[in-house]
């Protein structure tokens, strides 16, 4: 037992199409902050020291498990959609032997906090109720459920949107779907439930008058912020709720000592980390789980994803990056891409229009302007001069390049790979290099340079005469 809840069974109910989402990939599958409508419910319960989690899944069920980690996941098959207490009802398997309480959550409501659901377990518990649920106050309850009490205030029932009176409809104290429930209590709840509804549903919002009918207590919990219960049902709630959870992660780190230059423009998701006092720039995305050191500066538009970025890292206006990683001080962009498997050394610079893949370039190297290195190995102290191209592909295989300590690589020079340059080698602008060079040594190719006097000249008189 952990912090005042008894042994605790959470079921997530998942198995919903998402009709109204009007999409082939599963509701539950829909993403916020980078990751899946259901990994927020699965997370809270896992932080629940929950005995065990069931998630009820429907006919894309194998897609559903697939994009989760399976740990500790009791998966159950509901294979009609035939309503949420039904889809509650299949975890009876799971459940059957068990004594404690049961948290049904829905897997469209991604933003439920911890702090709210141990209120409602702990509510739960004081009132010795059968059923407890979380309610929240909207100033636009549409397609919510709505919470119908008596004079007293004591609650009665619940209404969904459908099948609600033009009275009920005004009532704005929703359903956020989040119960507390007695094991025992659910289980034998469920054959009382009937479809009869405009949905032809048997809902689990039933199963509140089924208790108050049968004298057991139930209770109710508010969400002290409202936003924190919404429901996922359509694309436009899905935008909205991103909305809400890029604040909650903004502020999280603007508290936490990073400066966001225009949060508005800034999207940073559930599994970035950050370190202090950095700045960022309008109009960046860090995704997945991308890694900034402190003291980084973004100066604006980044596309960072799964990105490791150390101490110090400069990256000026505009950049792209995927699944690399960058050491303390070294400088990127304007204009630069990095792809996969990238790693730059300690004060790198990448400047202008320059794109690395699957490149290692050593502490201190420097490739300013416009080249491509793929599939690279560099030194340290190596300077790429300008337009540099690693030739890595012949349009079968890749092939790799190496380029030693204290390099320096002339302009537009191409390296056909597979390729190696000792360390201290100097190519002269503008060479072809096919073979492996050893230390130490000047590479050019041989070409004459061919001056004709006079020759402009003499095209332009051509040229009039044609024209004439
Ligand atoms: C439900 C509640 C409503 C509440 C709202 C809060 C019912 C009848 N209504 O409505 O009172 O205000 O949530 O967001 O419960 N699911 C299944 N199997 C099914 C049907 C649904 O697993 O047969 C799952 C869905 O995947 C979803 C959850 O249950 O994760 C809720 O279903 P949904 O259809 O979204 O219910 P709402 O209409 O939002
Ligand atoms: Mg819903």
């Amino acid at each position: 037992m952990k912090e005042g809840i008894p042994d605790l069974g959470v079921i997530i109910l998942a198995a919903g199409l998402g009709k109204r989402m009007n999409s082939s990939l599963p509701k539950v599958l829909h993403c916020i902050g980078g990751k899946t409508l259901l990994s927020y419910p699965l997370k809270i319960a896992r932080a629940l020291n929950s005995k065990k989690i069931a998630v009820v899944v429907g006919h894309v069920a194998e897609s559903v498990r697939q994009a989760c980690s399976d740990e500790g996941i009791h998966w159950v098959l509901q294979e009609k959609q035939l309503g949420t207490v039904h889809a509650a009802g299949c975890a009876k398997e799971i459940f059957g032997g068990f004594r404690g309480d049961l948290l049904i959550l829905n897997g469209d409501v991604p933003l439920i906090t911890r702090d709210c659901l141990l209120r409602l377990l702990r509510h739960h518990g004081e009132e010795n109720a059968a059923l407890t649920f979380v309610t929240a106050r909207l100033s636009d309850p549409y397609g919510y459920g709505r919470i119908l009490r008596d004079a007293e205030g004591k609650v009665i029932g619940i209404v969904e949107e459908k099948d609600a009176t033009d009275a009920e409809k005004n009532i704005t104290e929703i359903n956020a779907g989040i119960y507390a429930v007695s094991s025992d209590f659910l289980f034998s709840a469920l054959q009382g439930v009937t479809n009869s509804n405009r949905q032809q549903e048997y809902y689990l919002t039933d199963i509140v008058a089924a208790a108050l009918n049968a004298g057991k207590r139930v209770g109710t919990v508010e969400a002290e912020d409202a936003r924190e219960i919404m429901g996922i049902n359509t694309r436009e709630e899905l935008a909205l709720m991103e909305k809400i959870l890029q604040e909650r992660i903004n502020r999280k780190w603007m508290e936490a000592g990073v400066t966001l230059k225009d949060p508005q423009t800034t999207y940073i998701d559930e599994g970035v980390k950050i370190g202090k006092d950095t700045i960022i720039g309008p109009n960046t995305h860090l995704l997945g789980d991308t890694v900034i050191g402190e003291r980084c500066r973004i100066d604006g538009t980044a596309y960072l994803t799964n990105m490791r970025l150390a101490n110090d890292v400069q990256l000026k206006f505009s950049v792209v990056m995927t699944d690399s990683q960058v050491e303390d001080g070294a400088i990127i962009g304007p204009f630069a891409h990095l792809r996969p498997g990238t790693l730059l050394g300690p004060r790198v610079h990448l400047g202008n229009f320059v794109e690395a893949k699957q490149a290692t370039i050593g502490e201190g190297s420097k490739a300013n302007h416009l080249s491509y290195l793929g599939d690279v190995t560099v030194g340290r102290d190596t300077n790429i001069g300008a337009g540099t191209i690693t030739c890595n592909y012949d349009g079968f295989k890749k092939y790799r390049t190496t380029i030693g300590d204290r390099v320096q690589v002339g302009s537009d020079s191409t390296l056909v790979a597979p390729v190696s340059l000792g360390d201290d080698v100097y190519v002269a602008t503008a060479t072809t290099i096919r073979h492996d060079v050893p230390a130490g040594a000047l590479v050019y190719n041989e070409r004459a340079e061919n001056v004709k006097q006079g020759w402009t000249e003499e095209k332009r008189r051509k040229m009039k005469k044609v024209k004439a």
